[in-house]
């Protein structure tokens, strides 16, 4: 059966897991997570404005800010997820903003760096958000997605798998008190391979993107720049 990825259902199963939402991210990866953001964020290096796009509580976009040492907006579509980012001290570099991944409020070729983080994957359409990503970013800035991936070694594939599809979901479900955790397992399985997405940032208007594999390569920034 395929995920219903409508933009309401995503909303509101965002809505509904907001007040656990970071502390669950930070214990279901034995606080990994936050390294991963820090490694994007040392990636990307803005070195002008910066985006971070479904943004959520905002973690990716204070880090983006703590390497920039500049304010950074994020936007989402889910306001429960930006009063949560909103009330973070370590946000205050942030300018929580509500909007659509498919329809950008800003005009186009202003941004530096223009990152996603876990988000482009729940987007309903994602090459129309990876070319949205694109257009607002100034020729030659950089465009940084950072999404889970498949683990290459079969060891830790067959570990990594059984974490992921039993033990995540049933604690993840249980403290969310939703099925979000079920979602996010089937969402990864069904995601593209860093090579596909790599070839999506392309078709998007991307040259030169590498993959930065993370943590056995159970996440990966894919980093590219505006042609
Ligand atoms: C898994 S969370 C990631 C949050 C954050 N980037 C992080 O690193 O923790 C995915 C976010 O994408 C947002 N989202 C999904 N589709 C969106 C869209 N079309 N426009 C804006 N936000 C969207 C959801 O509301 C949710 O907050």
């Amino acid at each position: 059966m395929q995920l219903d990825k409508e933009a309401a259902t995503i909303r509101s199963m965002f809505g509904a897991i907001a007040p656990r939402y970071d502390l669950l991210n930070h214990v279901l990866s034995l606080n990994i997570d936050r390294r991963w953001r820090r490694r994007t964020a040392r990636l990307a290096q803005p070195a002008g404005p910066a985006l971070d796009v479904c943004t959520g509580t905002g973690d990716l976009a204070a880090a983006l800010h703590e390497v920039a040492g500049r304010p950074v907006t994020g936007i989402d579509f889910c306001a429960p997820m930006l009063v949560r980012g909103s009330r973070k001290k370590a946000c205050r570099g942030v300018r929580f903003l509500r909007g659509d991944a498919l329809n950008l409020p800003f005009p186009s070729n202003h941004f530096d760096v223009v990152s996603v983080g876990f988000g482009i994957r729940n987007v309903q359409d994602p090459d129309r958000g990876l070319r949205e990503m694109v257009r607002v970013a100034r020729p030659g800035g950089r465009i940084a997605v950072l999404e889970f991936t498949r683990p290459h070694n079969p060891v830790v594939r067959g570990l990594y798998g059984l974490y992921f599809r039993y033990l995540l979901p049933a604690v993840g479900n249980l403290v969310s008190r939703s099925r979000a955790y079920s979602y996010l397992n089937r969402s990864v399985r069904d995601w593209a391979t860093p090579t596909e997405l790599s070839d999506r940032l392309r078709a998007a208007g991307c040259s030169r993107v590498g993959i930065h594999r993370l943590t056995f390569g159970i996440a990966a920034v894919h980093l590219g720049i505006k042609a």
